[in-house]
């Protein structure tokens, strides 16, 4: 964890082994959207550390005993689209029973102001725990106008997890939602001014579907 007990980074070696390699520019479509889904797996470990889990009983072939569970239908990944899509396959490996939200949301080029084209999700939010899913955390605007959104239907908990932030986007996310921790393989320089996080990953969604 960073110094805000908040901002959790996940710098596991092998988390940090698959950003480096996210990081070349030379890497293949097949490759980065490979690594997306395996950062994103491995920091789940992490960001549902603490899920709700509850005991079952359990018959292995020696006799009974106890274990427990993840009730993953009351979680939910929330991607934000369309780069988020990645990280929800890397998420879905390790809880494939967790439902999924969407929200569209596209940064208005010329003022970085995030608008939202499409809003999808399960019913009884405040029965589940949401984990937002948008690889960079850059301004910070398309993080705070989708936890707005997601926070009018009353959720009964949220977390944003992210690939890379910067230390603007973290502070306009901590001033506007100051409650919701922040899960990041990396906090990168700063951010340049078209709004992307230096020296970072370049395009993201362009870098996964292949759209450069
Ligand atoms: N979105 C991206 O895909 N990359 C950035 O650096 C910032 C926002």
């Amino acid at each position: 964890m960073t110094g805000s007990q908040l901002v959790h980074l996940v710098d596991h070696p092998l988390v940090q082994h698959k950003i480096t390699l996210m990081r070349r520019k030379d890497a293949s479509t097949n490759s980065f959207r490979r690594l997306v889904r395996e950062v994103s797996a491995l920091m789940a470990y992490e960001v549902l550390r603490d899920a709700a889990v509850h005991e079952v009983e359990v018959q292995t072939p020696m006799e009974t005993t106890t274990g427990t569970v993840i009730d993953g239908k009351k979680l939910v990944f929330v991607s934000v689209l369309r780069a988020g899509t990645g990280m929800l396959d890397g998420m879905l490996e390790v809880v494939p029973s967790a439902r999924v939200g969407h929200i569209g949301l596209y940064r208005d080029p010329r003022t970085f102001v995030a608008v939202e084209y499409y809003f999808k999700m399960p019913g009884d939010l405040d029965e589940r725990d949401l984990v937002v899913l948008d690889p960079m955390l850059a301004t910070g605007n398309s993080a705070v106008a989708a936890v707005e959104r997601l926070r009018e239907q009353q959720p009964k908990s949220v977390k944003f997890v992210c690939l890379l932030a910067c230390p603007e986007g973290i502070a306009a996310l901590r001033e506007a939602h100051p409650d919701v921790p922040i899960y990041t393989a990396a906090i990168d320089r700063e951010l340049d001014e078209h709004g992307y996080i230096l020296p970072g990953l370049g395009d993201v969604g362009d870098r996964t579907f292949g759209t450069r």
